[in-house]
């Protein structure tokens, strides 16, 4: 059974706890917190035995085989990097890290401390997303992908305040691109890899960072674009046109209604009867890793997102 302590203790890591109850290679070994009373409640909550308030003590722990970080992204460079070389595997929060060149690092230290680094891309180990794949032969050559997601947070009312708040703090790598754009990117990348060019346009707000963007893809003979938002809500679907037939579908982050339009105005609509609290994939995806499947194409998966995300960034205005 393969142990693993958690880092952050906000709602995510609860969601991630519940959905451990469901897979059997992995189990909890404990928390840690940065706050005593904060470690106390969580571990009261999950069952958890041991809590942890230093890190270095929690990963010198030989009762923790493996850690997940749920930190704000501007520290999973630093907490994961510190996991890695204390022989930890890691099971880290998208986005994996803000750039590329920082997943890069955390490669290379892995391999040689013979651990698994990997990334909690929701979609990408969604059922939804394989169904949504199985369809794409349907569709005839694809001309047209657009890809949405916006969310009105919560915390954009603090940010309006002038408050400082994690999500929207430029310094901790908030922002909507970071924390809702990238399931877009991700799942772009992941059915159509890496596009030859991106231009992109955002909205700032009073923190500085983007609170909704806009993204044009090219790819040889088809074009996409990525919407996304952290200061306005949409229900609006997503959808991927072939010259033959389009398939719209509800949740970038977890596919559940799939529909297929056809040339001649026929239907075909596929339901998941699942919920889309989905993390179970993902962690039983890491156990499989560290019993020694081979990383490589979540890995690059995670890299070519990141690379993507670089691109986006660096030709927004
Ligand atoms: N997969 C999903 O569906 C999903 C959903 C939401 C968020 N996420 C991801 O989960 C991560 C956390 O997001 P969040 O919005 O929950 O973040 P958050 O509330 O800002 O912080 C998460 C936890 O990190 C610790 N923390 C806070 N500020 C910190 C700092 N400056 N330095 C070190 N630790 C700090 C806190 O735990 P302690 O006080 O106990 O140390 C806090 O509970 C992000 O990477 C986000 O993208 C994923």
């Amino acid at each position: 059974m393969i142990r693993i302590a958690t880092i952050g203790t906000s709602a995510i890591t609860y969601s991630f706890v519940d959905a451990l109850a469901e897979v059997s290679t992995i189990e909890l070994a404990g928390v840690y917190s940065r706050s005593r009373e904060t470690a106390r409640k969580a571990a009261a909550a999950f069952g958890a035995e041991q809590t942890w308030t230093d890190l270095d003590a929690m990963l010198a722990s030989t009762d923790v085989d493996a850690v997940y970080v749920a930190s704000p992204n501007g520290v999973h460079h630093e907490q994961a990097l510190r996991a890695i070389r204390a022989g930890k595997h890691v099971l880290v929060e998208k986005p994996a890290v803000p750039t590329a060149d920082q997943f890069s690092v955390l490669l290379d230290e892995a391999k040689d401390a013979g651990v698994v680094i990997f990334e909690g891309m929701r979609n990408a180990y969604d059922p939804g997303t394989a169904a949504l794949r199985a369809l794409l032969p349907k569709l005839g050559q694809i001309r047209r992908v657009s890809l949405a997601y916006s969310q009105r947070s919560a915390r954009y009312d603090l940010v309006l305040t002038g408050r400082s708040v994690n999500i929207f703090d430029p310094k901790l790598a908030g922002g909507a691109l970071y924390d809702i754009g990238v399931y877009c990117v991700s799942m772009l990348v992941d059915l159509f890899g890496v596009p030859q060019a991106v231009t992109a346009s955002n909205v700032t707000v009073g923190s500085g960072v983007d609170g909704a963007g806009a993204v044009l893809a090219s790819y040889p003979g088809m074009v996409a674009d990525l919407s996304y938002s952290k200061i306005t809500a949409s229900d609006r679907p997503s959808e991927i046109q072939g010259e033959l037939a389009t398939v719209t579908f509800d949740r970038v982050a977890a596919p559940r209604e799939l529909v297929v339009t056809y040339l001649d105005g026929k239907r075909d609509t596929e339901r998941l009867d699942l919920s889309p609290a989905n993390m179970r994939f993902e962690i039983e995806r890491f156990g499989q890793l560290i019993e020694g499947d081979d990383p490589a194409a979540d890995q690059l998966r995670t890299l070519h997102t990141l690379e993507t995300i670089d691109a986006i960034r660096a030709s927004s205005i």
